[in-house]
């Protein structure tokens, strides 16, 4: 069930691009904007990549953006495919074994997540240590090979976390640390299944980012991964999230943020 990743490399050198740099970020909710800031940026829509995901979710452009920020030459990956759009828990897999062959070697995962902890107000910043995946899927399932049986145990990289609470002493920006539980969507938790989480030992919850780790952590990539906490988890504090409510915290969220990445950018190996 190998997924080619020929066709995406093919287009990639039409457009000038024989390498990626080792640096990857993917860009989510409130933050696609900051590709935009990029200097000297080329952009290739995910559609012109054969096997990349085309998002079908408001706020996702969908472009792999390469240029510089903070001078540094980055690839950012605007837009990410969600497991709830099509059944498929592979929607990334192209783009980050892309990512890896073409030189990839550390990738920075972003999302919005619901707040398990009554004392992170929206929109606070968490750096993500581990996760739970008690969806019942995985990426890796049907992938023949030993490769399959991926090692978790330290899938965030111990020294890029410590790389981002660097960058968030140097940027003057709050970081927390927590455990993300993958809800596969779109529709959001009940009450019910986020006390369930809560006694897993969830700090927050969310979406994404979970295939993305699995997948990354099989090509070989160091990972690490930050959530905005647009909402309270429902059910708690009143909380009773919806699309707009995320759309909207993400966005208050965007400058700090950015002013996050932009450092970890600077600090990073
Ligand atoms: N649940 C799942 N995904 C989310 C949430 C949430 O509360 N908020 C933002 N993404």
């Amino acid at each position: 069930m190998d997924q080619d990743i020929g066709g995406a490399i093919v287009a990639l050198r039409k457009h000038g691009f024989d390498s990626l740099p080792p640096l990857g970020i993917v860009l989510g909710s409130g933050l696609g904007p900051l590709a935009d800031e990029a200097a000297g940026a080329v952009a290739v829509a995910y559609v012109e990549l054969p096997g990349f995901p085309v998002p079908s979710v408001e706020g996702h452009a969908g472009r792999l953006v390469v240029g510089a920020i903070e001078g540094r030459r980055v690839a950012l990956f605007q837009g990410r495919g969600h497991y709830y759009e099509r059944g498929d828990p592979n929607a990334m897999r192209v783009a980050i074994d892309t990512f890896q062959s073409l030189g990839g070697k550390s990738l920075l995962l972003t999302n919005a997540a619901g707040g398990l902890r009554t004392e992170w107000r929206p929109p606070s910043l968490v750096a993500i240590t581990d996760h739970i995946n008690f969806s019942g899927t995985n990426p890796l399932i049907g992938h023949a090979g030993a490769d399959r049986f991926v090692p978790l145990t330290r899938a965030y990289d111990p020294s890029l976390i410590e790389t981002l609470h660097r960058a968030a002493r140097a940027s003057n920006v709050e970081l927390h640390e927590g455990v993300y539980m993958w809800f596969c969507g779109p529709s959001f938790e009940t009450p019910a299944e986020i006390r369930a989480a809560r006694t897993l030992g969830a700090d927050l919850v969310g979406m994404s980012t979970v295939p993305e780790v699995i997948l990354a952590r099989r090509a070989g990539l160091r990972v690490a991964a930050v959530s905005v906490v647009t909402n309270y988890a429902a059910g708690l504090e009143g909380g009773d999230p919806s699309h707009d409510e995320t759309q909207e915290y993400a966005r208050l969220a965007a400058d700090r943020f950015k002013r996050l990445l932009r450092a970890f950018i600077r600090e990073a190996p």
